[in-house]
């Protein structure tokens, strides 16, 4: 058994309201990190640390839109004096997906989508990054798409761009924590059966899709947590700058 040596750590997940980061929130809490439970919607962020309380571990909800800047300094120092300290970061919010023809996508969802997915991870990276550094110790996973690899689906400029940028974002920052002992990486999941996917499918669409997965499945989000809890410990110390693809296979065709 591998031992991840979390127990006692402090875990900042934006989106931890929401399947993938609250399963994520679940995962860290069982091996006996104390969680900081951030999402905009309160009350989801409430339910998910409900849960880690339920099942014995350490929780706080945050809310907090990941998007703007004093809202992510007041959560970061909210979380380092309730739970004494941020050693790993896990920036899984996004936004809705918004839909529409590049011609006819207006300027401020554009802007909205960009500002959530890609500003909000710089945003919580420059806010949890000085203490790391102070502690050398720091690991920060962030979120993109099989989008940001190889383009999303069409109307969805702004989530493809977002999530590409997320990946550029992470190794650059990578070649720059490296030196601080600070790892950054980034998961790009494929199809994950949560409430966004189903709403931006059909039930015969998904079948078809997963005819082309050589695992002849969508993932779960419990399908992302493994990967993430070991790229947040000490066993993957030598991997950084790294994007994870977890999509049961989907690009490797
Ligand atoms: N589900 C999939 O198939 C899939 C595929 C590829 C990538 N991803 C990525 O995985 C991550 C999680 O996806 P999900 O399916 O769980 O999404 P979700 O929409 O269920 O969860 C996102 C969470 O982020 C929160 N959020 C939205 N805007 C926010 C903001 N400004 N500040 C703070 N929190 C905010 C929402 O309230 C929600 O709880 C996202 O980054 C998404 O892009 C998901």
């Amino acid at each position: 058994m591998i031992n991840l040596e979390l127990g006692g750590k402090g875990v900042f997940i934006t989106g931890s309201g929401g399947e993938i980061g609250a399963a994520l929130a679940l995962g860290f809490a069982g091996e006996g990190a104390k969680v900081a439970v951030v999402d905009i919607d309160k009350s989801k962020a409430e339910a998910t640390a409900h849960r880690i309380a339920q099942q014995g571990g350490r929780a706080i909800p945050l809310a907090c839109d990941v998007s703007r800047w004093e809202q992510v300094h007041a959560a970061v120092e909210r979380a380092t004096s309730e739970l004494g300290r941020v050693d790993v970061l896990v920036n899984v919010a996004a936004a809705p997906l918004l839909r529409a023809p590049v011609e006819d996508l207006p300027l401020e969802t554009w802007q909205f989508i960009v500002d959530v997915n890609l500003q909000g991870t710089f945003y919580c990276c420059r806010a949890v990054v000085p203490q790391m550094k102070a502690r050398r110790w720091g690991k920060i996973v962030n979120f993109s798409s099989t989008s940001g690899r190889r383009g999303a689906q069409e109307g969805s400029s702004a989530y493809g761009a977002s999530k590409a940028g997320v990946i550029g974002f992470t190794s650059t920052i990578a070649r720059e924590l490296g030196p601080h002992a600070i790892n950054v990486n980034c998961i790009a999941p494929g199809t994950i059966a949560t409430a966004r996917f189903w709403a931006g499918s059909t039930r015969e669409r998904i079948e078809a899709h997963q005819q082309t997965l050589p695992l002849r499945r969508v993932g779960t989000p419990d399908d992302l947590v493994g990967i993430v809890l070991l790229l947040s410990s000490e066993r993957a110390s030598y991997i950084t700058g790294q994007t994870i693809t977890v999509d049961g296979g989907w690009l490797g065709l």
